[in-house]
């Protein structure tokens, strides 16, 4: 590749004006267009010939082309929205069911979906930049970790480097088309990203540590307590999968609020807190440091989510209340409690004895705690009153600005393009 002290730049300048001028001459020429009938009998030679050349003769194809684009009607793509070609206005903006058009993002309604898409880029970052050399060496030594702390790097990777493509593939194959609202599904492309992010960061940590991939990657498979969880993402992901469904119907908007309960208050507000607060008490006790900095990374994207997901909730409760019946409520209720019972398995399978300064009595209350924010977030009541939160540096950490010196990595203040070299 060319460095650029090894530009001519006059060549340079000299071939642009040499181009510029035969462009001029070209324009200059009148072309004329292709009788469409003609075209339409004309096979394509099995040569190909430029589109079009200096004495203003133009291809086949390029009369193919221009033929094809003027038998374009615009008319079609825009009759399709109620509001015919009108311009939009903020009180056609709807979160679910809308018929404005999608492909206008402003005027802004919902400022908050824009704010979190901003917020996501401002907090970008890559795997590869975290440094994992400390960890790779402690993990090849056998004397390097107890087999309970060994368990639970085992777990979190098996559940993590499958549960982050269950969610991205819930949002961009059942949740995108059914959020009615262009400032949202900018965030849900971000957050699709980040997705992505986390399966690379997990996929990352288990090649580098030279892990058994089979065994970690089916472990959502073949481990009971992984297993179940990814089961019941799974089951409630199925309804909105199918291609015809479509909402519209208090049912089917109810289904909708359903997947929505399922994946960002259950699976990424409930299901990630126990592997995660394993993580980062290892990362404290400065043991495996550079997966828990991929962890803290990923937390703070989650937890994110998570707060976008209540907000979707809560916003269509608010434009139909009708939805959110007492019935309906009992059944999210149930949700959010079947979710924290799986994670408590979970917690007494990945610990079956106290490790790192925790034990699976102490990641029970943490979870009750959790369930009873997740409750009150949605204006539900708390399930487990009284709970504490015996993990409370798990709250700070969520916030990385808060907590700059937490490794004593570097901070996060991230500079787009600061990981890129042009070598
Ligand atoms: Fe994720
Ligand atoms: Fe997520």
């Amino acid at each position: 590749m060319l460095s650029w002290d090894e530009f001519d730049t006059e060549e340079v300048v000299r071939e642009a004006a040499k181009e510029s001028a035969r462009q001029d001459a070209l324009n200059a020429a009148p072309v004329a267009p292709a009788p469409v009938q003609a075209i339409a009998q004309t096979e394509a030679p099995a040569t190909t010939f430029a589109a079009s050349s200096n004495d203003g003769s133009i291809s086949p194809e390029l009369a193919k082309a221009r033929a094809a684009l003027a038998q374009l009607d615009p008319k079609p793509g825009i009759e399709e929205l109620e509001m015919g070609a009108a311009r939009i206005q903020v009180d056609d903006k709807q979160m679910i069911n809308c018929r404005a058009d999608l492909n206008q993002l402003v005027p802004f309604k919902y400022d908050w979906a824009w704010q979190k898409y901003l917020d996501g880029c401002a907090n970008h970052w890559m795997p590869q930049e975290v440094n994992m050399t400390a960890d790779i060496a402690l993990w090849k030594n056998k004397d390097g970790l107890t087999d309970d702390e060994r368990r639970l790097v085992m777990r979190s990777l098996g559940y993590f480097s499958t549960a982050d493509s269950l969610v991205a593939n819930n949002l961009a194959l059942a949740i995108y088309r059914l959020v009615t609202n262009p400032e949202c599904r900018q965030y849900i492309l971000r957050q699709a990203f980040e997705e992505a992010i986390h399966t690379h960061a997990y996929q990352y940590c288990i090649e580098s540590l030279g892990m058994d991939e089979g065994e970690v990657f089916n472990m959502y498979r073949e481990l009971p307590s992984v297993a179940n969880k990814a089961a019941w993402s799974l089951k409630h992901t199925q309804a909105l999968s199918d291609p015809t469904f479509s909402t519209g119907t208090p049912e089917t908007d109810q289904e909708l609020l359903r997947n929505l309960v399922a994946f960002y208050v259950v699976t990424e507000g409930i299901f990630f807190y126990c592997g995660f607060s394993q993580i980062l008490s290892m990362g404290r006790r400065n043991k495996m440091t550079g997966v828990a900095e991929q962890f803290q990374y990923i937390l703070r994207d989650e937890s994110m989510h998570l707060n976008f997901g209540i907000d979707v909730i809560n916003q269509i409760k608010l434009e139909n209340p009708h939805l959110w019946t007492a019935e309906f409520q009992a059944e999210v209720i149930q949700m959010i409690l079947q979710g924290t019972e799986l994670e408590i398995q979970y917690a007494r399978d990945s610990m079956p004895r106290g490790v790192l300064g925790m034990n699976a009595a102490m990641m029970e209350e943490y979870l009750h705690f959790i369930a009873n924010r997740r409750c009150a977030q949605l204006g539900l009541k708390e399930q487990y009153p009284g709970a504490q939160n015996p993990f409370p540096w798990m709250s700070e950490i969520m916030d990385l600005r808060k907590e700059k010196n937490f490794f004593e990595t570097r901070v996060i203040e991230y500079q787009t393009g600061g990981a890129l070299s042009w070598d």
